[in-house]
Protein backbone atom coordinates (compact mmCIF):
# COMPACT_ATOMS: atom_id res chain seq x y z
CA UNK A 1 0.00 0.00 0.00
CA UNK A 2 1.31 3.49 -0.70
CA UNK A 3 2.03 6.44 1.52
CA UNK A 4 0.56 8.26 -1.25
CA UNK A 5 -2.84 6.24 -1.74
CA UNK A 6 -3.18 6.58 2.36
CA UNK A 7 -2.20 10.36 2.23
CA UNK A 8 -5.86 10.56 -0.04
CA UNK A 9 -7.49 8.42 1.66
CA UNK A 10 -7.22 10.26 4.93
CA UNK A 11 -7.57 13.74 2.74
CA UNK A 12 -10.56 12.71 1.60
CA UNK A 13 -11.87 11.27 5.01
CA UNK A 14 -10.78 14.31 7.19
CA UNK A 15 -12.86 16.76 4.31
CA UNK A 16 -16.21 14.54 5.03
CA UNK A 17 -16.06 14.76 8.69
CA UNK A 18 -15.31 18.55 8.33
CA UNK A 19 -18.62 18.72 6.02
CA UNK A 20 -20.58 16.30 9.12
CA UNK A 21 -19.27 18.24 11.59
CA UNK A 22 -20.33 21.96 9.89
CA UNK A 23 -23.85 20.31 9.34
CA UNK A 24 -24.15 18.72 13.04
CA UNK A 25 -22.88 21.77 15.47
CA UNK A 26 -25.49 23.68 15.37
CA UNK A 27 -25.75 27.29 14.45
CA UNK A 28 -29.07 28.29 15.78
CA UNK A 29 -28.55 26.85 19.55
CA UNK A 30 -29.62 29.88 22.50
CA UNK A 31 -27.75 32.53 23.92
CA UNK A 32 -24.22 32.42 21.89
CA UNK A 33 -23.59 28.88 23.04
CA UNK A 34 -23.74 27.47 19.24
CA UNK A 35 -20.70 29.99 18.52
CA UNK A 36 -18.93 28.67 21.71
CA UNK A 37 -19.48 24.90 20.53
CA UNK A 38 -18.72 25.36 17.18
CA UNK A 39 -15.52 27.69 17.73
CA UNK A 40 -14.75 24.43 20.42
CA UNK A 41 -15.28 21.87 17.60
CA UNK A 42 -14.93 23.03 14.03
CA UNK A 43 -11.69 23.98 11.80
CA UNK A 44 -8.89 22.18 13.78
CA UNK A 45 -7.32 19.49 15.93
CA UNK A 46 -5.83 16.55 13.76
CA UNK A 47 -9.07 14.16 14.03
CA UNK A 48 -7.10 11.38 14.56
CA UNK A 49 -9.80 9.68 16.57
CA UNK A 50 -12.31 10.11 13.71
CA UNK A 51 -9.95 8.35 11.55
CA UNK A 52 -9.44 5.09 13.74
CA UNK A 53 -13.14 4.83 13.61
CA UNK A 54 -13.50 5.22 9.81
CA UNK A 55 -9.88 3.41 9.45
CA UNK A 56 -11.61 0.72 11.36
CA UNK A 57 -14.52 0.89 9.92
CA UNK A 58 -13.45 0.49 6.48
CA UNK A 59 -11.11 -2.63 7.29
CA UNK A 60 -15.05 -4.53 8.31
CA UNK A 61 -16.48 -3.27 5.76
CA UNK A 62 -18.61 -1.70 7.90
CA UNK A 63 -21.81 0.50 7.26
CA UNK A 64 -20.82 3.91 6.51
CA UNK A 65 -23.28 6.26 7.68
CA UNK A 66 -22.90 4.70 10.78
CA UNK A 67 -19.04 4.92 10.84
CA UNK A 68 -18.94 8.59 10.14
CA UNK A 69 -21.63 9.21 12.86
CA UNK A 70 -19.49 7.49 14.96
CA UNK A 71 -16.63 9.13 14.09
CA UNK A 72 -18.03 12.64 14.71
CA UNK A 73 -19.35 11.37 17.87
CA UNK A 74 -15.96 10.49 19.05
CA UNK A 75 -14.35 13.54 17.99
CA UNK A 76 -17.27 15.95 19.54
CA UNK A 77 -16.35 14.08 22.99
CA UNK A 78 -13.31 14.85 22.65
CA UNK A 79 -13.06 18.21 21.97
CA UNK A 80 -15.47 18.61 24.75
CA UNK A 81 -12.73 17.27 27.30
CA UNK A 82 -10.44 19.62 25.74
CA UNK A 83 -12.65 22.68 26.27
CA UNK A 84 -13.34 21.27 30.32
CA UNK A 85 -9.33 20.38 29.84
CA UNK A 86 -8.48 23.78 29.70
CA UNK A 87 -10.67 25.97 32.02
CA UNK A 88 -9.29 27.26 34.69
CA UNK A 89 -9.98 24.73 37.52
CA UNK A 90 -8.43 21.83 35.37
CA UNK A 91 -4.97 22.77 33.02
CA UNK A 92 -5.60 26.54 32.64
CA UNK A 93 -5.11 26.89 29.77
CA UNK A 94 -5.00 29.50 27.28
CA UNK A 95 -4.03 28.01 23.90
CA UNK A 96 -5.60 25.29 21.81
CA UNK A 97 -5.35 24.22 18.40
CA UNK A 98 -3.56 27.58 18.00
CA UNK A 99 -6.57 29.83 18.82
CA UNK A 100 -7.73 31.07 22.43
CA UNK A 101 -9.32 28.55 24.81
CA UNK A 102 -13.01 28.74 24.22
CA UNK A 103 -13.42 30.03 28.37
CA UNK A 104 -10.97 32.44 26.88
CA UNK A 105 -13.09 33.49 24.20
CA UNK A 106 -16.48 32.73 25.61
CA UNK A 107 -15.84 32.82 29.19
CA UNK A 108 -16.08 30.05 31.92
CA UNK A 109 -19.74 29.64 32.08
CA UNK A 110 -20.25 29.76 28.03
CA UNK A 111 -16.95 27.13 27.77
CA UNK A 112 -18.53 24.56 30.80
CA UNK A 113 -22.23 24.61 28.73
CA UNK A 114 -20.41 24.45 25.11
CA UNK A 115 -18.78 21.43 26.77
CA UNK A 116 -21.88 19.92 28.01
CA UNK A 117 -23.76 20.19 24.88
CA UNK A 118 -20.60 18.56 22.84
CA UNK A 119 -21.02 15.85 24.77
CA UNK A 120 -24.79 15.28 24.30
CA UNK A 121 -24.34 16.45 20.38
CA UNK A 122 -22.28 13.02 20.74
CA UNK A 123 -24.88 11.15 21.48
CA UNK A 124 -27.83 13.18 19.25
CA UNK A 125 -25.42 12.27 16.41
CA UNK A 126 -25.50 8.35 17.78
CA UNK A 127 -28.85 8.11 17.48
CA UNK A 128 -30.83 9.69 14.71
CA UNK A 129 -34.54 8.91 14.59
CA UNK A 130 -36.57 10.19 11.33
CA UNK A 131 -39.44 10.72 13.07
CA UNK A 132 -38.52 13.21 15.22
CA UNK A 133 -38.52 17.05 15.42
CA UNK A 134 -35.69 17.41 16.30
CA UNK A 135 -34.00 14.85 14.39
CA UNK A 136 -30.46 16.04 12.65
CA UNK A 137 -30.50 15.86 9.34
CA UNK A 138 -28.55 13.46 7.50
CA UNK A 139 -29.35 9.80 6.11
CA UNK A 140 -30.26 7.57 8.72
CA UNK A 141 -29.20 4.09 8.08
CA UNK A 142 -27.83 3.12 11.20
CA UNK A 143 -30.21 0.05 12.60
CA UNK A 144 -31.21 0.62 16.35
CA UNK A 145 -29.43 -2.27 17.72
CA UNK A 146 -26.10 -0.66 16.35
CA UNK A 147 -27.11 2.80 17.40
CA UNK A 148 -27.26 1.23 21.15
CA UNK A 149 -24.38 -0.70 20.61
CA UNK A 150 -22.52 3.04 19.58
CA UNK A 151 -23.45 4.34 22.66
CA UNK A 152 -22.80 1.68 25.02
CA UNK A 153 -19.15 1.95 23.70
CA UNK A 154 -19.04 5.50 23.57
CA UNK A 155 -20.48 6.47 27.41
CA UNK A 156 -18.22 3.94 28.70
CA UNK A 157 -15.02 5.44 27.28
CA UNK A 158 -16.07 8.98 28.18
CA UNK A 159 -17.38 7.97 32.05
CA UNK A 160 -16.06 7.55 35.21
CA UNK A 161 -13.84 4.28 34.09
CA UNK A 162 -12.59 6.32 30.74
CA UNK A 163 -11.58 9.44 30.28
CA UNK A 164 -13.63 11.71 32.98
CA UNK A 165 -12.07 9.09 35.92
CA UNK A 166 -8.63 9.45 33.89
CA UNK A 167 -8.95 13.33 34.36
CA UNK A 168 -10.05 13.01 37.93
CA UNK A 169 -6.77 10.62 38.77
CA UNK A 170 -4.65 13.71 36.48
CA UNK A 171 -5.90 16.09 38.79
CA UNK A 172 -5.28 15.15 42.31
CA UNK A 173 -1.85 13.78 41.24
CA UNK A 174 -0.32 17.06 40.57
CA UNK A 175 3.12 17.02 42.51
CA UNK A 176 2.83 13.80 43.30
CA UNK A 177 5.39 11.14 42.27
CA UNK A 178 3.71 8.72 40.50
CA UNK A 179 4.64 4.74 40.15
CA UNK A 180 4.73 3.87 36.68
CA UNK A 181 1.40 1.47 37.19
CA UNK A 182 -0.75 4.19 38.49
CA UNK A 183 0.47 6.84 35.62
CA UNK A 184 -0.04 3.84 32.94
CA UNK A 185 -3.47 3.54 34.36
CA UNK A 186 -4.19 7.36 34.33
CA UNK A 187 -2.90 7.84 30.94
CA UNK A 188 -5.21 4.82 30.05
CA UNK A 189 -8.08 6.05 31.49
CA UNK A 190 -7.93 9.90 30.11
CA UNK A 191 -6.56 9.22 26.53
CA UNK A 192 -6.48 5.83 25.89
CA UNK A 193 -10.26 4.64 26.40
CA UNK A 194 -11.49 7.06 23.69
CA UNK A 195 -9.08 6.34 21.26
CA UNK A 196 -9.62 2.63 21.87
CA UNK A 197 -13.71 3.13 21.52
CA UNK A 198 -12.22 4.85 18.42
CA UNK A 199 -11.39 1.54 16.88
CA UNK A 200 -13.94 -0.67 18.56
CA UNK A 201 -16.95 1.57 16.96
CA UNK A 202 -15.54 1.66 13.49
CA UNK A 203 -15.76 -2.54 13.92
CA UNK A 204 -19.16 -2.39 15.16
CA UNK A 205 -20.31 -0.80 12.31
CA UNK A 206 -18.92 -4.23 10.48
CA UNK A 207 -18.85 -7.77 11.39
CA UNK A 208 -16.31 -8.95 13.18
CA UNK A 209 -14.82 -12.38 14.79
CA UNK A 210 -14.42 -12.61 18.22
CA UNK A 211 -10.95 -13.11 17.66
CA UNK A 212 -10.36 -10.03 15.52
CA UNK A 213 -12.83 -8.04 17.84
CA UNK A 214 -10.11 -8.90 20.37
CA UNK A 215 -7.29 -8.16 18.32
CA UNK A 216 -9.08 -4.65 17.64
CA UNK A 217 -9.49 -3.92 21.05
CA UNK A 218 -5.52 -4.68 21.77
CA UNK A 219 -4.26 -2.68 18.99
CA UNK A 220 -6.78 0.05 20.50
CA UNK A 221 -5.74 -0.22 23.86
CA UNK A 222 -2.03 0.24 22.47
CA UNK A 223 -2.12 2.74 20.29
CA UNK A 224 -4.37 4.65 22.96
CA UNK A 225 -1.82 4.74 25.64
CA UNK A 226 1.08 5.21 22.94
CA UNK A 227 -1.20 8.32 22.16
CA UNK A 228 -1.05 9.98 25.57
CA UNK A 229 2.71 9.17 26.20
CA UNK A 230 3.79 10.61 22.50
CA UNK A 231 1.32 13.66 23.95
CA UNK A 232 4.09 13.72 26.94
CA UNK A 233 7.01 13.88 25.01
CA UNK A 234 5.93 17.09 22.72
CA UNK A 235 4.74 19.18 25.40
CA UNK A 236 9.04 19.28 26.66
CA UNK A 237 10.37 18.43 23.05
CA UNK A 238 8.06 21.02 20.97
CA UNK A 239 7.45 24.56 20.48
CA UNK A 240 3.87 26.01 21.44
CA UNK A 241 3.59 27.50 17.87
CA UNK A 242 4.04 23.73 16.38
CA UNK A 243 1.56 22.02 19.24
CA UNK A 244 -0.91 24.97 18.61
CA UNK A 245 -1.39 24.41 22.75
CA UNK A 246 1.08 26.24 25.24
CA UNK A 247 4.45 23.36 25.21
CA UNK A 248 6.18 22.87 28.61
CA UNK A 249 3.34 23.41 30.50
CA UNK A 250 3.31 19.51 32.23
CA UNK A 251 6.68 20.66 33.83
CA UNK A 252 5.58 24.45 35.08
CA UNK A 253 1.75 22.47 36.85
CA UNK A 254 4.30 19.53 38.23
CA UNK A 255 2.09 16.87 36.30
CA UNK A 256 3.46 13.35 36.38
CA UNK A 257 3.80 11.86 32.73
CA UNK A 258 5.81 9.60 31.20
CA UNK A 259 8.70 12.00 30.76
CA UNK A 260 9.27 12.68 34.65
CA UNK A 261 8.18 9.21 35.69
CA UNK A 262 10.91 7.00 32.85
CA UNK A 263 12.58 9.54 31.65
CA UNK A 264 12.17 11.42 27.49
CA UNK A 265 14.74 8.13 25.97
CA UNK A 266 12.70 5.77 27.68
CA UNK A 267 9.18 7.34 26.97
CA UNK A 268 10.38 7.15 23.31
CA UNK A 269 11.45 3.80 23.47
CA UNK A 270 8.00 2.95 25.30
CA UNK A 271 6.10 5.08 22.58
CA UNK A 272 7.76 3.10 19.64
CA UNK A 273 7.33 -0.64 21.70
CA UNK A 274 3.73 0.35 21.98
CA UNK A 275 2.98 1.13 18.64
CA UNK A 276 4.77 -2.83 18.16
CA UNK A 277 2.66 -4.41 20.34
CA UNK A 278 -0.24 -2.56 18.42
CA UNK A 279 0.88 -3.85 14.91
CA UNK A 280 1.37 -7.35 16.12
CA UNK A 281 -2.04 -6.90 17.38
CA UNK A 282 -3.22 -5.68 14.06
CA UNK A 283 -1.06 -8.74 12.28
CA UNK A 284 -3.53 -11.10 14.74
CA UNK A 285 -6.99 -9.79 13.57
CA UNK A 286 -6.55 -11.57 10.32
CA UNK A 287 -8.13 -8.81 8.63
CA UNK A 288 -6.57 -8.08 5.03
CA UNK A 289 -7.70 -4.51 4.81
CA UNK A 290 -5.89 -3.09 7.82
CA UNK A 291 -3.26 -0.85 6.34
CA UNK A 292 -4.91 2.33 7.08
CA UNK A 293 -5.14 1.27 10.92
CA UNK A 294 -0.91 0.41 10.64
CA UNK A 295 0.05 3.30 9.29
CA UNK A 296 -2.56 5.77 11.58
CA UNK A 297 -0.80 3.83 14.76
CA UNK A 298 2.97 5.03 12.70
CA UNK A 299 1.54 8.50 12.60
CA UNK A 300 0.47 7.90 16.05
CA UNK A 301 4.01 7.99 17.33
CA UNK A 302 5.83 9.55 14.95
CA UNK A 303 3.73 12.83 15.00
CA UNK A 304 5.41 16.36 15.85
CA UNK A 305 2.05 18.13 16.85
C1 LIG B 1 -4.88 16.26 22.95
O1 LIG B 1 -5.44 15.46 21.96
C2 LIG B 1 -5.32 15.78 24.28
C3 LIG B 1 -4.97 14.41 24.56
C4 LIG B 1 -5.85 13.52 24.81
C5 LIG B 1 -3.57 14.00 24.59
P1 LIG B 1 -5.06 15.67 20.43
O2 LIG B 1 -3.55 15.75 20.29
O3 LIG B 1 -5.76 14.64 19.62
O4 LIG B 1 -5.66 17.10 20.14
P2 LIG B 1 -6.27 17.69 18.77
O5 LIG B 1 -7.62 17.09 18.62
O6 LIG B 1 -5.35 17.32 17.64
O7 LIG B 1 -6.34 19.16 19.00
C1 LIG C 1 -5.81 15.65 28.34
O1 LIG C 1 -4.51 15.42 28.66
C2 LIG C 1 -6.57 14.45 28.20
C3 LIG C 1 -7.99 14.80 28.01
C4 LIG C 1 -8.88 13.97 28.37
C5 LIG C 1 -8.43 16.04 27.44
P1 LIG C 1 -3.61 16.72 28.64
O2 LIG C 1 -4.04 17.72 29.62
O3 LIG C 1 -2.18 16.29 28.63
O4 LIG C 1 -3.96 17.28 27.16
P2 LIG C 1 -3.33 18.60 26.56
O5 LIG C 1 -1.82 18.40 26.59
O6 LIG C 1 -3.81 19.74 27.38
O7 LIG C 1 -3.83 18.59 25.12
MG1 LIG D 1 -5.10 17.74 31.37
MG1 LIG E 1 -4.26 19.86 29.33
MG1 LIG F 1 -0.66 17.06 27.43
Amino acid sequence: MKLADFDAWMRSELDAVERALERWVPTDAPAGLGLAMRYGVLDGGKRVRPLLVLAAAQAVHGNQDAAMRAACAVELIHAYSLVHDDMPCMDNDILRRGKPTVHVRYGEAQAMLAGDAMQALAFEVLTPCANSLTALPGPHGVPPALQARLCALLARAAGHAGMAGGQAIDLVSIGRPLDERTLRDMHHRKTGALLQASVLMGAACGTTTPAAWQALSEYGDAIGLAFQVVDDILDVTQESETLGKTAGKDASDNKPTYVTVLGLDAARRHAAELRDTALAALARSGLAQAAWLSLLADKIVERDS
